[in-house]
């Protein structure tokens, strides 16, 4: 039991410091269903591993009455812990501290711990719970703001950054968490939006609630924003430790190699059944994953949003892999905008971040419709070629079924070096569909013809006949190899071992132009 005055004054200054913006503030967080700033940090580092750095810094403003309340602190619990053993800097607003509004001394607080993780190449977590720019500090607030957004974009492709909103997230503050690798957003209690819903009536005489213009299930399926929805805070939190398994701490390291539960040989005879005979019905491409991947693990990333095309994490024989895939059971699997956007992103990250990409292929092509060309399909589906374009990390590719027109040269094609290109019997690579095909090169004669729909039918099996199979582009060497859909696990397991060595690069440059 300490009687050192010195120690007795630190603790219970130390004590002060935990309590924030005070019991009742406290309360009221808990009455809105929310945990405090620390209580998160708890929840999402390994027991007793925070080293909390700043506890005591104070703000240093005066007026508006913000003098007249000071806290230790500042709103922002920083520091650094560990997630399953594995170095983390974290930044975590505590909403009891002026709504955990951004100011001077707090800014400088999140900054430093964004210095300390870009040095020591570790990632950074950012839990966001505030009401934006602390109005009494004025353009200061801004200019703290602005601190934080810079070292976001020279962290990017550094080190791995994730951002959880656990409450209000509110105009330019958005900008943070927007340039961070991935946001989760938890139902209910986080919103995100540049104006809120005030403005927004006053503007557009829109009527709309938080909920309804920033939620998390609007950010997770109509904008795209967040990445991943949780059901609650904790959810949240565990999804942050189990992301980050898959990652590696920073560029310059591969991702973590776990020890392998499953059988790399495993043969899941039900694969070679999954395509159906008929090639306009759809099947399930995420089957297709949880079948190949070790122990049917994958953790989906934007799985609400162009659902169309799936993006995720998985293993396989223990090595972090980034998949990319076609969902046939939804627009056929047609790449369009949003589609087009997710998955160019996600490619980018796992390219920044040493990711072996496995795309597996199923697409008729790009969406057509007016919609699409006048959004900017063109624009939009040139992201995602450029990215896997620019990609240089090991590419396999297997195509299930349908690879046709561009899209076939998009979805890591030989031609834009894919390193290793297999394709099932069922695949078929062609520039267009029979149907499409037919009506192009046979016009005429199907309008001439006696019977003009024998004469399609007659027309399209025999195009179907030469095209639609994969032995045309296998004997180009466009394929690398037809395989049995049950094999499909230990080849890219053995690609992956024979590509683990993998140096490429791309030529010296400041940095491309994607088409944004
Ligand atoms: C200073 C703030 C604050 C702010 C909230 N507080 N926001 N203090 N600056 N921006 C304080 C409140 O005074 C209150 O203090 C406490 O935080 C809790 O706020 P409440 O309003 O009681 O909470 P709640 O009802 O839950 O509402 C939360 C809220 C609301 C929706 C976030 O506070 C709000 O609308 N705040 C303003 C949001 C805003 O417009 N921010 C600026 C956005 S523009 P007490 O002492 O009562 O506990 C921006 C520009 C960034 O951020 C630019 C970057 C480039």
């Amino acid at each position: 039991m300490a009687t050192d005055p010195k120690i007795l004054e630190l603790r219970q200054r130390r004590e002060q410091a935990y309590l924030g913006g005070g019991q009742r503030r406290i309360e009221q967080q808990h009455a809105k269903g929310k945990r405090t700033a620390r209580e998160r940090i708890d929840l999402l580092l390994d027991e007793g591993s925070f080293q909390e750095l700043g506890a005591f810094v104070t703000q240093r403003t005066t007026g508006f009455g913000a003098d007249s309340q000071t806290y230790y602190g500042d709103g922002v619990v920083t520091g650094y812990g560990t997630i399953n053993g594995r170095l983390v800097y974290v930044f975590s607003q505590d909403f009891t501290v002026f709504g955990g509004s951004l100011g001077e001394a707090h800014a400088e607080k999140i900054c430093r711990v964004m210095d300390h993780a870009m040095k020591n190449g570790a990632p950074l977590i950012g839990l966001n719970d505030s009401g934006g720019a602390r109005i009494q500090e004025g353009v200061v607030s801004l200019g703290g703001y602005a601190d934080i957004f810079l070292r976001n974009v020279l962290a990017s492709g550094v080190i791995p950054q994730i951002s959880a909103v656990m409450g209000p997230c509110a105009g330019g503050a958005v900008y943070s968490p927007a340039m961070t690798d991935f946001i989760i957003m938890v139902k209910d209690t986080s919103y995100m939006f540049v104006t809120g819903p005030d403005v927004v009536r006053t503007v557009t005489h829109e009527n709309v609630t938080f909920e309804e213009l920033g939620g998390a299930r609007v950010h997770n399926e109509k904008s795209g924003v967040a990445h991943f929805a949780a059901e609650n805070e904790e959810q949240g939190l565990a999804l942050i430790r189990k992301l980050l398994a898959y990652l590696p701490q920073n560029n310059m390291e591969e991702p973590p190699l776990v020890r392998p539960t499953d059988d790399p040989l495993r043969a899941e005879e039900a694969l070679d059944s999954i395509v159906p005979d008929v090639p306009t019905k759809p099947y399930d491409m995420k089957e297709v994953i949880r079948l190949v991947v070790d122990d049917g693990e994958f953790l989906e990333v934007h799985e609400h949003y162009a659902q169309n095309i799936i993006v995720g994490f998985a293993r396989l024989n223990g090595r972090a892999v980034g998949i990319v895939a076609q969902q046939p059971m939804v627009l056929a699997g047609c790449l369009d905008i949003n589609s087009s956007d997710k998955g160019a992103r996600f490619v980018r990250f796992c390219d920044c971040f040493n990711i072996p990409i496995i795309t597996f292929e199923d697409v008729p092509g790009f969406l057509p419709g007016v919609g699409q060309e006048h959004g900017g399909i063109i624009r939009h589906g040139a992201k995602l070629l450029y990215a896997y374009c620019e990609a240089t990390v090991p590419k396999i590719t297997v195509i299930t079924r349908k690879a046709y027109g561009g899209a076939y040269d998009v979805m890591s094609s030989k031609h834009i070096r894919g390193d290793l290109n297999y394709a099932w019997p069922t695949a078929e690579i062609a520039v267009m569909g029979p149907d499409g095909a037919v009506n192009i090169l046979y016009r005429e004669e199907i309008a001439n013809a006696a019977d003009p729909e024998a004469m399609k039918q007659k027309l399209t099996q025999e195009y179907r006949d030469h095209f639609a199979n994969p032995y045309i582009a296998a004997g180009r060497g466009y394929v690398d190899d037809v395989i049995e859909p049950h094999q499909t696990r230990a080849r890219l397991i053995a690609g992956l071992e024979m590509l683990q060595n993998k140096r490429d690069t791309n030529p010296p440059k400041k940095h491309g132009n994607i088409p944004l």
